[in-house]
């Protein structure tokens, strides 16, 4: 149940990417919550760190942008949670590093780009979907945050990798958000603006941390986002299908 639209009392959380920068804070925000959360990241050690302090949480270990891993993933974070009301794919890649053009960018570092950002979102996506329909039935809505960029919109220079997989994702997220509306399953795509993390010091080294935002700022809109939709998603719905 979600009784008010910032409780997140209950809710079964997985989220890619929660041992740095936003997923990190993200996790810590709706571990205040109220919420369980199975986080994935590919380092073990790290993994093991965050979960050994956090006894709402549980790690696994996986990548996102490897096919083989994602059905594993999936049906762990199924079973560790007992079902999956939301999924945020957090977790990404800058492509080449340092930042190249695209007559410089190397295959291989494109393709990273878009197996780690938009076909990984998209294989969990699909892989919990089964979950997710259920966990709507069941309370009501589920929702799917992708997690976004300016890079998606803007056409920056050197960061076509990066944003042409953005760009991918925001559209695969509106797209399905359509197709999964009659199921009561929403999916989003945010922005969570330039934040101080070591993605954003890997693409811009010489930033001032100063100017950027902080990660905890960014996690704490988003478990806005997450409440209010979850929220919206679970009001009731009279026989003409209006919510009343
Ligand atoms: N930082 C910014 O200014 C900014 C701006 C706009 C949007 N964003 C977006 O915000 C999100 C978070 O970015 P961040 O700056 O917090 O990044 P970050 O500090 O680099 O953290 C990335 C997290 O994802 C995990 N990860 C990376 N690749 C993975 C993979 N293939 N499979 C599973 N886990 C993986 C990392 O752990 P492992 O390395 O151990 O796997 C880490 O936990 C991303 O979607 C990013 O595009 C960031």
């Amino acid at each position: 149940m979600v009784p008010n639209n910032a409780n997140l009392q209950g809710v079964r959380v997985a989220l890619t990417g929660g041992t740095s920068g936003l997923g990190l804070a993200l996790l810590d925000e709706l571990l205040a919550r109220g919420a369980r959360v199975a986080f994935v990241a590919r380092d073990s050690r790290p993994v093991a760190k965050v979960a050994a302090s956090r006894s709402k949480a549980v790690g696994l270990v996986g990548d996102v942008s490897c096919k083989n891993d994602i059905y594993p993933l999936a049906m762990q974070i199924s079973g560790l949670l007992g079902g999956v009301d939301v999924l945020v794919n957090n977790a990404s890649t800058l492509g080449p590093v340092p930042l190249a053009q695209l007559a410089d960018t190397e295959c291989e570092d494109f393709e990273t780009a878009l197996a780690t950002n938009l076909l990984g979102p998209f294989r969990l996506t699909r892989a919990l979907l089964g979950s997710l329909t259920a966990a709507a039935r069941e309370h009501g809505g589920a929702l799917v945050l992708n997690v976004s960029s300016d890079a998606a919109i803007e056409p920056y220079p050197t960061w076509g990798a990066y944003g042409a997989s953005k760009a991918g994702l925001r559209h695969l997220s509106r797209i399905w958000d359509l197709e999964l509306a009659a199921q009561r399953v929403r999916v989003l795509s945010l922005d969570p603006g330039d934040m101080d993390t070591p993605l954003h010091a890997l693409a811009v080294p010489d930033a001032d941390p100063a100017s950027l935002k902080r990660p905890a700022t960014a996690a704490r809109e988003f478990a806005d986002a997450i409440a209010a939709a979850l929220y919206a998603l679970r009001q009731p719905v009279s026989l003409e299908g209006e919510q009343v």
